[in-house]
């Protein structure tokens, strides 16, 4: 079984939110992501936040005032986003709800736009279930409209772990057969688990062909942490390690070669935005 996310996610609890305030590298990847949704989003409309998690995008759109449903796996996720909501007095302009990718409860075409960020695609690993999971996502959205997907990297995740001495280096012949991180994974990796939930790392190419033949139109991948993915050996440590300048310019770096060819493949995190057709 290894660890289901729904698992994981309820015992992250208030972490899953706090990454990126604290952790420097998840601070990159948000901050990259909202001017592709400033560019894309309709101007207004009812948006899916779907694997949205404690909320960090919904509360984002809620107070642009989008109408907002909010979908995650994991009800400790749930019960904190509904929390923040209450906080900032946006609860009214959100719906939060239980539920799966593999499986939405929507009605065709249901939203103005569809966000899937941070990993929730990953996280499904069984081939067949990760297609019906896109083919979900696409099928919620209004027609020309937009679908934000960033899902984990392989090659990225590969390079952090290199860094780390972490499993898929001990483990790199089944890591580049599968690219999964599973039980099966972790009974071989042994003691050089760092223990995560069950995840698939994509090739970006690999995540242009799902959403494509799911029928997305995709425009645009981008290496949300690109060369900076790296930091993630420090900053998981100690945030204060870096020199707040020094941090400052590699913000710099990761927006100014985030769209770059080759970013997707670097990046911890490759974000899609496709139109559906
Ligand atoms: C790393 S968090 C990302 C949260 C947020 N979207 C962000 O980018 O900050 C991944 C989330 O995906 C959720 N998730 C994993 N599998 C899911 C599934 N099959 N259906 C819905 N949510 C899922 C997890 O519970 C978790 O809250």
């Amino acid at each position: 079984m290894g660890i289901e996310p729904e698992e994981y996610y309820d015992d992250l609890g208030h972490e899953e939110w706090d990454r990126s305030e604290e952790l420097f590298v998840h601070s990159v990847e948000h901050k990259n992501t909202f001017p592709y949704l400033e560019e894309h989003l309709p101007e207004e409309g009812h948006i899916l936040d779907a694997g949205g998690a404690a909320g960090r995008y919904t509360v984002w759109l809620a107070e642009k005032g989008y109408e907002v449903t909010l979908v995650d796996i994991s009800e400790e996720q749930l019960k904190i986003a509904e929390e923040k909501l209450h906080e900032k007095g946006l609860l009214d302009k959100v719906e939060i709800k239980k539920g799966d990718i593999r499986d939405l409860e929507y009605e065709d075409e249901a939203f103005d736009a569809v966000l899937c960020l941070g990993g929730p695609l990953s996280h499904v690993i069984d081939d067949e279930e990760r297609e019906e999971a896109a083919s979900e996502l696409v099928r919620v959205v209004k027609k020309e409209s937009p679908v934000f997907v960033s899902v984990m990297g392989f090659y990225g995740c590969l390079m952090l772990h290199v860094l780390q001495g972490w499993s898929f280096v001990w483990e790199i012949e089944d890591f580049y057969k599968r690219q999964k991180y599973d039980e099966k994974h972790r009974e071989k990796a042994g003691e050089e688990d760092p223990g995560f939930a069950n995840t698939y790392f994509f090739k970006s190419s690999q995540l242009r062909n799902l959403l494509e033949n799911n029928g997305l139109e995709v425009e645009k991948l981008v290496g949300l942490e690109n060369v900076v993915s790296v930091m993630e050996h420090h900053t998981n440590k100690d945030v204060t390690e870096i020199e707040s300048d020094y941090k400052e310019q590699l913000r710099k770096v990761a927006s100014t070669i985030r769209d770059d060819k080759a970013s997707p493949d670097l990046s911890n995190h490759i974000l899609a935005i496709g139109w559906k057709k």
